[in-house]
């Protein structure tokens, strides 16, 4: 059975386009490929974080990621720190990996505008530790939004790399991309993707925002000149929230055009809020169920941790034999 492993940083509430881009295909592949997904604490650390509350998102996106649909009985959930081979491997890879490269990495340079008075060696790191992440479990599949394919594509560089250098050890990975939902854009600009980090929160919709939120997001949401609906490039910000409404409702693009013809934007947006808001309640109710038995979630995650740690362990064998350390 193919192997997929993918992971999230613990930063706050995921959003929608965390959801459609990545958490929505996790839970799908569940069905049919061995899948390990982890939270990555130690990513999250690339930026300034207050440990209360980064101890608290952890715990919180376990929650939000059991009350989505993945399940600890058919996948393997676990926290990036639990399993120290992470680190170590990320050590190993960075003597593989050039400085000139990780200069070229996006999110590197957009981080860094973000945040100029904390550019630090773990965000120029961060690719590394992800290609430690996805090569410590020999993984096939790496279901990601299209922001992280540079990544992916850098982990399948370092892996080649040291299959050349000390013969073959590492798989190589593919990301796996939807072909809708990849890329969902900030509410208030179309050429901006949704994002934990924009300025204003008006900008994305959590998945724990409550109804009132919702309606209000969606309604103040920008939208194109003209009033018909329809998917086109010259309408990036309707485009986006038929995206969003097509994903969530399983209604294809031609029937929401259809259904949506001679009517305007008002009624199109008001329609789609009561889509986010019903496809919203019940992960909540279960994500407040869920939070209600934190020692519950603290064995489902050191569980986890066990399970992959076997798995890393057997990797690093090799790794360290490869390149000559331990005995
Ligand atoms: P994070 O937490 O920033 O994002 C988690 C996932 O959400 C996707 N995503 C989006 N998809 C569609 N539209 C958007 N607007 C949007 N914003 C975010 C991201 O592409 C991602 O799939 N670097 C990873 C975490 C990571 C990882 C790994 C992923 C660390 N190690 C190993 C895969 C394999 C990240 O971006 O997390």
């Amino acid at each position: 059975m193919q192997r997929v492993f993918s992971a999230a940083q613990p930063t706050g509430t995921p959003h929608l386009g965390n959801y459609l881009g990545f958490l929505k295909q996790a839970v799908e592949l569940q069905e049919s490929y061995d899948c390990i997904y982890s939270i990555v604490d130690l990513h999250a650390l690339t930026v300034p974080r207050d440990p209360d509350v980064l101890r608290n998102d952890i715990l919180g996106v376990a929650a939000l990621y059991l009350a989505c649909g993945l399940d600890p009985k058919k996948s393997i959930l676990f926290v990036q720190s639990d399993v120290k081979e992470h680190a170590e491997l990320c050590w190993l890879l960075n003597t593989l990996t050039k400085i000139s490269e990780l200069k070229l990495m996006h999110q590197f340079k957009e981080k860094s505008k973000e945040h100029p008075e904390s550019i630090n060696m773990g965000l120029f790191d961060y690719p590394v530790l992800m290609a430690a992440d996805i090569l410590l479990y020999n993984t096939d599949l790496v279901p990601i939004g299209e922001d992280q394919k540079q990544h992916v594509e850098l982990t399948r560089e370092i892996a080649r790399r040291w299959n050349m250098r000390f013969g073959q050890t590492f798989t190589l990975p593919k990301a796996h991309i939807a072909k809708t939902g990849a890329r969902i854009m900030s509410l208030l600009d179309p050429a901006k993707k949704m994002a934990k980090s924009a300025s204003s929160a008006q900008s994305y919709v959590s998945l724990l925002d409550d109804a009132h939120t919702v309606r209000q997001k969606i309604k103040r949401a920008v939208t194109d000149s003209g009033s018909e609906i329809t998917l086109s490039p010259a309408k990036p910000a309707l485009s986006n929230l038929l995206a969003i409404y097509h994903l969530l409702s399983n209604k294809t693009f031609v029937e929401l055009e259809a259904r949506y013809k001679g009517r305007g934007y008002g009624e199109f947006k008001s329609d789609l809020a009561e889509v986010v808001v019903a496809f919203l309640s019940p992960i909540q109710e279960r994500y407040t169920a869920l939070l209600k038995k934190p020692k519950k979630l603290h064995e489902m995650l050191s569980d986890g941790a066990a399970r992959a740690r076997i798995i890393a362990v057997s990797t690093m064998k090799k790794v360290r034999a490869n390149i000559g350390i331990g005995i």
